[in-house]
């Protein structure tokens, strides 16, 4: 029989009509709303821009002494001012926590130190704007909870100081543009304490792809898997259980330790942008039956049960316009080994921190210890020849947050433009709405900002070598919980 359209559509309609006669075949027609959650989230994203200063490769005047004030003093804040107390030109200037008694642990800390008392702040949520407002501060150090680092750091910008703050430094695509904007207008130094950038065998790889060994960059992943449970459910944990609750967002919460140090191997914002990302959650499999279980034994968790937490495992993945891919995951309930991955992959070579040992090959097989450590030796960049040892003394998290803190101090003093700008800061925490967004919206893909408008084409890259600057002195602290002798 001659086929035609006609005939066609004749069969295939005979066909569907038997089928639903006999009522044996389900249907299985699967349209999806593939991109209807979240829309607040793909307009900010697709929102346009312009630049009124590049703030990359800006160098704010210099200051011979920097002025520190630290606004958040639980697990994370006293520790940044115990290493702050080591820089030369330093000084502790202003202290504040909402909760009065952080600040006096951290005032009697100082006296233990011998160093003089700092301002004090507290006793409001509100009571940081006196610290920002205060004409005798030059930097804002910022370690509260994530959903105040952008209105501090903002508000501190527009008081005239640089501001420096925890990871993530926003939660939302319009807070990565609020710091952007502030930053250009007031030309104010906006940091993101990206200290995974500052550890040892990230600065390593950051120098052998600096110096071609890994040829082209083609691929590199990077992750925050850390059981945090312990500290997530915990009534003293983090202050009034501000992480808990965000976990009940459903994305890559905390992107940026992963992120940052592939970031400035594939020189992205200065040689190349991200274009868009894809990402996908896994389902809970812990956290509200944790909760269930902590509630039928104390009801001070009643709060928290009966609502949607995000899946254990999200892994995210970004392609960048010269072609590259990041992998980005976030796990911090499973019960597993922590690692951040850090892999660098390129058309001569690898790099890879975790599952340790941290490797090198440059072919089919890994190098052996002793060429790997040939190979430290040969591509150790300046900064940790520098500051290095003294950092491992000093510490936190076996020295690299002492590497950032000096690295930022030295830039300070010396008017150098800092390694990572607002611009890093918005990219890097832009990561966790737009996966939000994706995985909402069945990992259907979305538009990365470009918060350089442009710029990214001309920036200049990070160098991990001290070629400017470098001069900032390390000072032993009598009575400081490290060792350091200087
Ligand atoms: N880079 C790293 O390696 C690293 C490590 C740990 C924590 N962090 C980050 O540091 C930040 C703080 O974490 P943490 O573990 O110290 O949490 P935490 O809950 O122990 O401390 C937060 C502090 O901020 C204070 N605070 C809250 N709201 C305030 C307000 N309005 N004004 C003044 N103080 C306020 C709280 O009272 C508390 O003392 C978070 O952003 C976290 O992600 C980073």
């Amino acid at each position: 029989m001659k086929t035609n359209r006609r005939n066609f559509l004749r069969t295939a309609a005979a066909a569907s009509a038997g089928a639903l006669t006999a009522g044996a075949v389900s249907s299985c027609t699967n349209v999806a709303e593939t991109t209807g959650a979240m829309p607040e989230i793909k307009a900010a994203a697709l929102a346009s821009h312009s630049q009124t200063f590049n703030m990359t490769g800006y160098g704010a005047p210099p200051l011979e002494k920097v002025r520190v004030g630290f606004i958040g003093l639980g697990m994370r804040g006293p520790g940044a001012v115990e290493r702050m107390a080591h820089i030369e030109g330093v000084e502790i200037a202003a202290l504040c926590d909402k909760y009065g008694d952080r600040v006096d642990g951290v005032q009697s800390m100082l006296a233990k130190f011998g160093l003089p008392q700092a301002k004090s702040f507290s006793g409001t949520e509100e009571a940081w704007k006196g610290l920002c407002e205060d004409p005798d501060i030059d930097l804002v150090y910022i370690c509260t909870p994530w959903a105040w680092h952008t209105p501090m750091a903002v508000y501190a910008m527009e008081c005239g100081k640089h501001a420096a703050s925890e990871v993530p430094a926003a939660i939302t695509v319009e807070q990565c543009w609020q710091l952007v904007e502030t930053s250009e207008r007031t030309k104010r130094h906006c940091m993101q304490l990206e200290n995974c950038c500052y550890d040892f065998f990230e600065l390593l790889t950051l120098n052998m792809a600096r110096q071609g060994l890994f040829g082209e960059i083609i691929h590199g992943e990077g992750a925050y898997i850390h059981d945090l449970r312990f500290l997530n459910f915990d009534k003293n944990g983090y202050a009034d259980m501000w992480r808990l609750k965000e976990n009940q967002r459903n994305g890559n919460l905390y992107p940026t330790h992963g992120l940052g140090p592939v970031c400035q191997v594939m020189n992205i914002n200065r040689g190349d942008r991200m274009d868009y990302l894809t990402s996908v959650s896994s389902g809970d499999f812990q956290m509200r039956a944790e909760l269930e279980a902590l509630a039928a034994e104390d009801p001070f968790y009643n709060q928290y049960t009966g609502k949607a937490y995000r899946g254990n495992m999200n892994t995210t993945v970004v392609k960048t316009s010269l072609g590259r891919t990041i992998m980005i995951q976030h796990d911090v309930t499973s019960p597993r080994p922590y690692s951040r991955i850090h892999l660098v992959s390129g058309t001569k070579g690898i790099a890879s921190k975790w599952p340790s040992p941290q490797r090198i090959a440059l072919g089919h097989s890994w190098t052996s210890p002793e060429e790997f450590k040939a190979l430290e030796k040969q591509y150790t960049p300046e900064i940790v020849k520098r500051v290095g040892e003294m950092a491992k003394e000093i510490g936190g998290h076996g020295g690299m947050d002492f590497i950032m803190d000096w690295r930022l101090i030295d830039c300070l003093r010396n008017g150098l433009p800092i390694d990572q700008d607002v611009y890093d800061a918005a990219l890097w925490s832009v990561i966790t709405p737009l996966s939000e967004w994706s995985v909402a919206n069945r990992s259907s893909s979305i538009d990365v900002p470009d918060f350089t408008c442009g710029a990214w084409k001309a920036n200049i890259p990070v160098d991990p070598n001290l070629l400017t600057g470098g001069n900032t002195g390390v000072k032993g602290i009598k009575g400081s919980s490290n060792q350091l002798e200087v």
